[in-house]
């Protein structure tokens, strides 16, 4: 069983908290927060106990730290991890500049420590269906694609949403990250980025509880056009933006030389994707055998979800244990992080910026029954 802490306990921590319930693989000890009183209420609500991030690091019970602080705190906190000698596993972005996830990186490498970051929704069934049907060449090569995340931003929802708006926030690093990251796992790294980036408003009105009509500032891009070139060939259109208030666009569509397909939205593990032979009629893809498919929350906007964020920690735990590879690697996570900070940079530089960080496909998931895939 391999022991888990955890620092920054604020909306995602009930996924993970809940998450880690759930596993035979781990046990949650300690939660840890800026806010002692966040983290006492999660350790009261989920029968954990409450430390300082001190007492955490120092406590030689834990193996692993996920860090589920705001983007601008993910380096600084992941190098005190590692200064501890613990494996870290962040949330998304890995940090909020391409500069710091290298030096986290870094600094695992030299400890020899492991270094895991979300998302990890691409293991969901989803996902790989998709990622089988393309290893078994139903659509052929993949020549083309595009995928859309917009929507009018997180002030309505989110009872911080400050960060959002702040350097390692923004649609592209927020969100973009979860499309990137599964475009790497179907296709293979990025060559190359091409984009324009704008913003629709200098400040934000925030209309959530308790904060709301508090005006907050605007420091990032909120809409990011790009297009992705990838080393396989592909060209992939991605558009992300919260500066739309409706639109009628599927999130992700990917065309190949033998037919199309519908990829799920990458926010989520479970889905209905969907591919054509050619021409022919959309046909469903099975989701059978592929772990991590079964609806398990409920959105605010009444939606049955497949949930299960950790599980690309709990095949990290796995993988240490093994001696193997894990899929969502330190690797993986500059690479993506690098492709987003790209698309900031061509807008402001307009020329295609190449890629630099090497990237191996993470290994599919194989059919079973959930966590046990991972052993
Ligand atoms: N909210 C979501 O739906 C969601 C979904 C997926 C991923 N994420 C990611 O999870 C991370 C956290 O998001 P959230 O919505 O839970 O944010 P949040 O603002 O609700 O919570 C962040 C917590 O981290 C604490 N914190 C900040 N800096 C810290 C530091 N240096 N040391 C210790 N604690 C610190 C804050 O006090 C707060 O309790 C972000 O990277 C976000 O991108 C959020």
């Amino acid at each position: 069983m391999v022991t888990l802490g955890l620092i920054g306990c604020g909306v995602i921590s009930d996924s993970y908290l809940t998450g880690a319930a759930r596993s035979a693989l781990v046990k949650m000890k300690s939660v840890a927060d800026l806010r002692p009183e966040a983290a006492q209420a999660q350790a009261e609500k989920y029968g954990v106990q409450a430390v300082s991030i001190d007492a955490l690091l120092a406590d030689s019970e834990i193996d692993i730290v996920i860090n589920l602080t705001v983007p601008m705190a993910h380096a600084e906190v992941d190098l005190r991890i590692l200064a501890a000698g613990k494996h870290v596993y962040s949330e998304k972005p890995l940090a909020a500049s391409f500069a710091d996830g290298k030096a986290v990186l870094a600094e695992a490498a030299k400890r020899g420590l492991r270094v895991g970051c979300a998302p990890d929704t691409f293991l969901g069934a989803g996902h790989q269906a998709c990622r089988a049907a393309i290893d078994s060449g139903r659509i052929g090569r993949v020549v083309n694609g595009i995928a859309t995340v917009m929507s009018h931003g997180m002030e309505h929802w989110h009872p911080n949403p400050d960060f959002f708006f702040q350097p390692g926030g923004g649609p592209i690093l927020d969100l973009g990250v979860y499309y990137v990251t599964n475009l790497v796992q179907l296709l293979g790294p990025v060559a190359s980025v091409t984009a324009l980036a704008g913003k629709g408003s200098e400040t934000r009105t925030i209309t959530s509880e308790p904060r709301n009509g508090e005006v907050i500032p605007v420091n990032v891009n909120t809409t990011v056009n790009g297009l992705l070139s990838f080393a396989s060939g592909a060209q992939i259109v991605l558009s992300t933006s919260w500066d739309v208030w409706k639109h009628n666009r599927l999130p992700f569509e990917l065309y190949g030389s033998e037919g199309s397909m519908l990829v799920p939205d990458p926010n989520f593990f479970g889905g209905s994707p969907r591919i054509s032979e050619r021409a022919g009629d959309w046909q469903d893809l099975s989701l059978d055998g592929h772990p991590f498919s079964a609806a398990n929350r409920t959105l605010r906007d009444g939606r049955e979800v497949a949930d299960y964020r950790i599980i690309g920690l709990l095949d990290m735990a796995c993988a240490i244990a093994a001696n193997r590879p894990h899929r969502c690697s330190g690797e993986l996570s500059l690479h993506v992080l690098e492709v987003l900070e790209a698309f900031d940079k061509s807008a402001a530089e307009g020329r295609h910026i190449a890629i630099t960080t090497p990237c191996v496909q993470p290994a599919a998931v194989p059919l079973g029954q959930d966590e046990a895939v991972f052993k």
